[in-house]
């Protein structure tokens, strides 16, 4: 697909300094393809460390703010001041920095969990909605191109009657306390910073926003899930979750999130079981597709080729073959945040339109989510109602 270059939005981040885990890709994917210009920062919780940093991204060195009040200000006193802002601050601080953004009237990318509680979701949905403003969240995965296959092949019926989904995101990092060492470990288990939940909030929703896409027919009915600490340290936020959750049309699933699958490198898979076939994708893979009819023998789709459906192909970068990854599927999020942001200059006509976009009711989704786990969770692994 042609790549737009006409006047890219102006852009400030905060959050994602140097070291941070998840800054570069923000950069990286906002960047790729000229539909977002970095002009302004506050990136760091060291006010030093952060303006220093802006200067060597490049930044001037009035728009290298040392926090990210005196940076929604200052940006707004300017004719040329920002007009979107990313979140990629630890859990704690995404729904005061987001309300301040779409209180001055910035578009805003926010990194998951959005918030807290569904109250507070609620409040920055109606907020975004009143002042026509959008609210994209970073469910990365979902970029993938085999996801916008999986989610075509849903809807053309390939798969029959969706029966059962199995989620997973189980990674071994944390099979030991790690955050005695590692600060980027340390706030995640920390309630204070990290909200009601760890592995549920930080990991479980990227498949459980993965489902909520490529089934966006089926909505959850109730749900019941256990957690654990097995690093006691950590209670009493959960290194580890399994959830159960019926859907509105017999379907079932299963979630398990975890740190502590020792020896799993990423391990988040999504299998969806139809009456006629199955599909599972698995994120260490991603430009694979598996697809198993009942009866015959089980076929790899691959990424870039003439055979998916067309909406798997809009976001072509590269034909078939060459591996795609993790910051491709950003970047191609973040072409479809500009494209709800700035119409004119950013969509491309028809097609990216229809591809999944995480915005802010995918955020609210996320937390009604994990707060229904704790909820069930905390009463000893009961079914509660979800909505
Ligand atoms: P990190 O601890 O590695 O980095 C946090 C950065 O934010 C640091 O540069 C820190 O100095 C800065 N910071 C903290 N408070 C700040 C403030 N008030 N103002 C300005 N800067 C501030 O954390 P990490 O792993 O990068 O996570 C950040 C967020 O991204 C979290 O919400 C996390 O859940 C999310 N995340 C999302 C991922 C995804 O796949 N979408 C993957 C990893 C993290």
């Amino acid at each position: 697909m042609s790549q737009q270059t006409r006047k890219p939005i102006r852009w400030g981040m905060v959050g994602g300094g140097r070291g941070s885990q998840i800054g570069t890709i923000h950069r990286n994917a906002a960047l790729r393809d000229n539909v977002f210009a970095l002009v302004a920062g506050a990136f760091d919780i060291d006010p030093e460390r952060g303006r220093a940093f802006g200067l060597e991204l490049g930044l001037d060195a009035d728009r290298a703010y040392s926090d990210y009040k005196a940076m929604i200000k200052g940006e707004a006193e300017r004719p040329d001041g920002i007009e979107a802002i990313s979140i990629a601050t630890p859990n704690n601080t995404h729904y005061e920095i987001t309300r301040l953004a779409l209180e001055n009237g910035l578009h805003v990318i926010c990194e998951k969990p959005l918030c807290f509680s569904v109250q507070e979701a609620e409040e920055l949905l109606t907020l975004s909605r009143s002042k026509d403003l959008i609210v994209g969240v970073t469910y990365g995965y979902a970029g993938h191109q085999m996801i916008e296959q999986a989610r075509a092949m849903v809807r053309n019926g390939d798969l029959g009657e969706i029966r059962v989904v199995n989620l997973a995101f189980a990674h071994g990092f944390h099979s030991e306390a790690v955050e005695e060492k590692n600060p980027a470990t340390r706030w995640r288990v920390d309630p204070a910073f990290a909200g009601p939940s760890y592995v549920l909030g930080d990991i479980g929703t990227h498949p459980l926003f993965l489902a909520e896409a490529i089934l966006d027919h089926m909505k959850i009915k109730r749900l019941m899930c256990v957690r654990q600490s097995f690093v006691k340290s950590r209670a009493p936020l959960e290194d580890n979750a399994i959830t159960l959750m019926e859907y509105d049309n017999g379907a079932i699933a299963n979630v398990w999130s975890s740190a502590i699958n020792a020896g799993s490198m990423h391990g988040q898979r999504i299998r969806i079981v139809g009456s006629k076939a199955s599909i599972e994708w698995w994120d260490e893979q991603p430009n694979q597709l598996r697809y198993e009819i009942q009866g015959e023998p089980a076929r790899i789709f691959e990424r870039g080729m003439g055979y998916l459906y067309p909406q798997a192909l809009i976001d072509d970068r590269i034909g078939g073959g060459h591996p795609e990854g993790l910051f491709e599927a950003w970047a191609n999020l973040y072409r479809r945040f500009a494209a709800r942001m700035q119409p004119h200059d950013h969509a491309a006509p028809s097609d990216i339109s229809n591809l999944i976009f995480p915005d802010i009711e995918a955020g609210l989704e996320g937390v009604r989510w994990v707060e229904n786990c704790v909820r069930s969770a905390n009463a000893g692994g009961i079914w509660v109602d979800y909505r």
